[in-house]
């Protein structure tokens, strides 16, 4: 489904006429499944959000291809609709003065669907992330983190994509909320067979939804991991990132 082959990435350092370069991501190269889910775990500021960045299509490599179904995720209409994303900030993600039926009618809209149809759409998404169907007329400062989270996650599976780039998605909320919402996204996946890209530093909650786990070390991949397998992991660099959750 998707194809990364010998991406790299890099930005500029320092001030407006400065030259340098700092590379975030090289030679990055991966497939994901239809279906699968891929986590990308690391240490803050290894690349991630970056390499979500590219797969989504907002920024391009330096090098390197991204292709969705063999067409480059440049092209706008080689992703519309098939591939969406969720960020850690949920509260910035709605746009403050629209109500999460005008929030999810957007993309919807985008897709073609008349009016009617969205909003039968829109009452069957809130169903099956949990939310009565009064919360249509509800602003997004009238919700609680987890709330507008599912709100942003009901929006990103609304188009029926292939593949959800999560990005820190469940980061802000806590404990128990953080749980409800990676139960929700096992239960979505097993509705729609959606491919997730999980980015996340914790490895707990990768270990939870992810079929495979890609560690990533100072814009490299350090290490790919079946999920059975991640107690075999070989760097000592992963090691060192499970033990952090086994002690
Ligand atoms: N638009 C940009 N311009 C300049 N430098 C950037 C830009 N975006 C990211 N960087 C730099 O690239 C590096 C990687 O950033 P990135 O946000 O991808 O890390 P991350 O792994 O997502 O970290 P975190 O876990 O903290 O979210 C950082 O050093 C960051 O400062
Ligand atoms: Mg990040």
């Amino acid at each position: 489904m998707l194809s990364v082959n010998q991406v790299e990435k890099s930005y500029k350092k320092g001030g407006l006429f400065s030259g340098e370069r700092q590379k975030v991501l090289s030679n990055i190269s991966f497939e994901c499944k239809q279906g699968e889910c891929l986590g990308i775990i690391g240490e803050s500021g290894s690349g991630k959000s970056t390499l979500g960045r590219l797969l989504l299509g907002i920024e391009k490599p330096d090098h390197g291809t991204i292709l969705f179904e063999g067409k480059s995720v440049d092209d706008r209409k080689a992703r519309l609709g098939n591939i969406s994303a969720v960020f850690q900030d949920y509260t910035s993600s709605i746009n403050p003065f629209y109500t999460v039926e005008q929030a999810m009618m957007e993309p919807l809209k985008l897709q073609g669907m008349v009016r009617q149809e969205a909003q039968i759409k829109i009452d069957l998404l809130l169903y099956q992330v949990g939310l009565n169907p009064s919360y249509r007329t509800k602003y997004p400062h009238e919700l609680s983190g987890g709330e507008a989270q599912r709100v942003c996650i009901a929006r990103a599976v609304s188009t029926e994509p292939k593949c959800i780039v999560l990005d820190e998605a469940i980061s802000s909320l806590d404990g128990s909320v953080q749980i409800q919402v990676l139960e929700l996204l096992k239960s979505l996946r097993e509705i729609y067979n959606i491919g997730y890209i999980f980015i996340t530093h914790d490895i707990q909650a990768a270990s939870y939804i992810c079929d495979r786990v890609m560690i990533i070390r100072n814009g490299q991949i350090e290490e790919m991991v079946k999920i059975e397998q991640l107690k075999d992991v070989q760097s000592a660099y992963a090691r060192k990132l499970l033990q952090m959750i086994i002690t």
